[in-house]
């Protein structure tokens, strides 16, 4: 296609810096004129400076989750694209790619990068939220300083590049030219389908539910219902209709696609019948999260990849050599880390944020990875991902042909349990937010050595991490009270929100005995909060907005 080069003046936003994982505002943020152009051509430019300065012989990957707005801005990404000199430009079929096999999909075509259309579990359409977020050549989320010199150049940027050419069919797969670009339109599911048939023993899954084995998996109108449908309906003969909400929706059909108590409540409701499926699982908006349910037995996130870890080895052939480490968020549970102890495998502890994993993972220190917030995964990619968690969960089902509430109680007996909740209070004012969170780092320190919810304070801060990789420090990530119990407190703020402040509050209990009543376990934690971060005097809230 002869395409004309354009040079388009531009001023810069001054709010396009990422937050935890990428750039995500309102939707009709991202509508305003040159929004996408100016994050893009920053990354780009970004990319460039940092030794890439020829693009000709590289590969972009483009796809989103589906959400309105996801076709309009591929279009002009892949104008940038072309313009600014990429020699080839992947983009999965009808807009479509899932986080973990945009991830699948940079490694195994070696490209460069990729850029991402999602606000993750966000609800999306035209009042609701949108976003971007660039991958790196390893798969997986651009490190802070990569996103830091993105942003820098989004509040100088004065031009970016573009290409005056009607639009790519999104539908069709196959090969056109843009400018001097080749685009394929590429199946978004074929390349992620190949990694994760490199880890399981897909026949050993069909035997599962050849024996009636009955799963539901709710897609949440997000972008894994296609991925569901091929691989649990198709390649593992799950029964049609094993995939609920299969339909990728650009409201998700209004609802969030997050994957919890409140969003999942259909799930949730099915999974307490008398005639229950034996295992029900949700994703979120773009497939990097998940939540898995056994019968009338919900398995808290830091418990699903405690199990994954302590099972892996025996119930996965992928991990059939055993684990190299394993790695959670700060605020994740420490189930995961009693397992790593008896594995004799060492356990990474960083901050929330996925992009903490990659160097951990890239340099072989750690196999498996997951955060209390419904994201568990391992290094065959570089993004957390749900659909892969399903499989592991069947697969350790397959194994040991036991129920998720059985194999939940087995290691609950050998471990102990982590008792553990997190309250979100949203929409907090940001200001009267930052100003608590400074207040508190001053003064947690002083409580070491008093007595906080019947146990003694071993240790108070906000937490810093060293990358144990390249030495890059990240500090202020969340204020943590360590009781010597075993028990914590940990509070910060979200950095995904697109209004406002939301600040989350974490209790984890360890208990040697696993049939605890879970809110009366946690309740004097819950207590001295209230206390060290006076919530109802700064904001006048007496009660979370979320408990999950
Ligand atoms: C939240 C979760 C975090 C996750 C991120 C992206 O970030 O807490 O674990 O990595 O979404 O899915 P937060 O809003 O807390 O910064
Ligand atoms: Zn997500």
């Amino acid at each position: 296609m002869e395409c004309q080069g354009l040079i388009v003046p531009t001023t810069p936003y001054e709010d396009q810096r990422p937050g935890t994982s990428g750039l995500r505002r309102k939707t009709r943020r991202f509508m305003q004129p040159h929004y996408v152009e100016n994050f893009v051509q920053s990354i780009f430019d970004s990319v460039r400076e940092e030794g890439a300065p020829d693009f000709s012989g590289e590969t972009l990957v483009v796809g989103g989750d589906g959400r309105y707005h996801n076709r309009e801005a591929i279009q002009s990404i892949l104008k940038i694209a072309a313009a600014n000199g990429f020699g080839r430009i992947l983009v999965g079929r009808g807009g479509l790619l899932s986080t973990p096999a945009m991830s699948a999909v940079i490694r195994r075509r070696g490209a460069l990068g990729g850029i991402l259309l999602t606000a993750s579990h966000n609800p999306g359409g035209a009042g609701a939220d949108f976003g971007i977020k660039y991958n790196i050549r390893n798969g997986g989320p651009a490190p802070e300083g990569v996103t830091e010199r993105i942003y820098a150049h989004t509040r100088v940027i004065e031009r970016f590049l573009t290409l005056e050419a009607p639009g790519v069919d999104l539908d069709r797969e196959g090969t056109v030219r843009l400018g001097d670009a080749e685009v394929a339109v590429i199946d978004p599911i074929s390349d992620y389908v190949a990694v994760l048939g490199g880890i399981f023993d897909f026949d050993a899954l069909r035997g599962l539910f050849r024996d009636g084995f009955r799963l539901v998996f709710d897609a949440m109108n997000g972008v894994t219902g296609p991925y569901g449908r091929a691989i649990l309906e198709g390649m593992l003969e799950a029964p049609e209709g094993t995939v609920i909400r299969g339909t990728p929706l650009e409201d998700f059909g209004g609802g969030h696609p997050d994957p919890d108590r409140r969003h999942a409540g259909e799930l949730f409701r099915r999974m307490s019948l008398p005639d229950a499926p034996d295992m029900g699982a949700a994703c979120d908006g773009d497939g990097d999260r998940n939540m898995i349910l056994g019968r009338g037995i919900f398995v808290s996130p830091g418990d699903s990849l405690a199990v994954i870890a302590q099972h892996a080895a025996g119930c996965i052939p992928g991990y059939g050599s055993g684990l190299r480490g394993v790695a959670r968020s700060m605020p994740t549970s420490t189930a995961v880390d009693r397992v790593a102890r008896a594995l004799g495998v060492p356990c990474y502890e960083t901050p929330t944020g996925w992009k903490f994993f990659g160097n951990l993972m890239d340099s072989g220190r750690c196999t498996l990875c997951g955060e209390e917030s419904f994201g568990t995964g391992s290094d065959h990619v570089r993004e957390k991902d749900g659909i892969w968690a399903v499989l592991c969960w069947l697969s350790i089902l397959a194994g040991d042909r036991a129920s998720v509430g059985e194999t939940l109680l087995g290691h609950w007996r050998r471990f102990g349990r982590s008792y553990f909740q997190r309250h979100d209070y949203a929409g907090l004012d940001a200001a009267q937010a930052a100003r608590m969170m400074d207040e508190l780092r001053g003064h947690v320190p002083s409580l070491a050595g008093t007595r906080l919810a019947d146990a003694a304070v071993r240790d108070a801060d906000d937490f810093s991490y060293t990358d144990p990789v390249d030495g890059s420090v990240s500090r202020n990530q969340g204020i943590r009270i360590l009781l010597d119990d075993g028990s914590r407190i940990v509070g910060r703020l979200s950095g995904t929100g697109t209004e406002g402040a939301t600040l989350r509050l974490y209790f984890e209990r360890v208990r040697p005995e696993g049939g605890l009543p879970l809110e009366e376990t946690l309740a004097p934690l819950v207590e001295a909060a209230r206390g060290l971060f006076r919530i109802e005097e700064r904001f006048g809230r007496t009660s979370p907005s979320v408990v999950t």
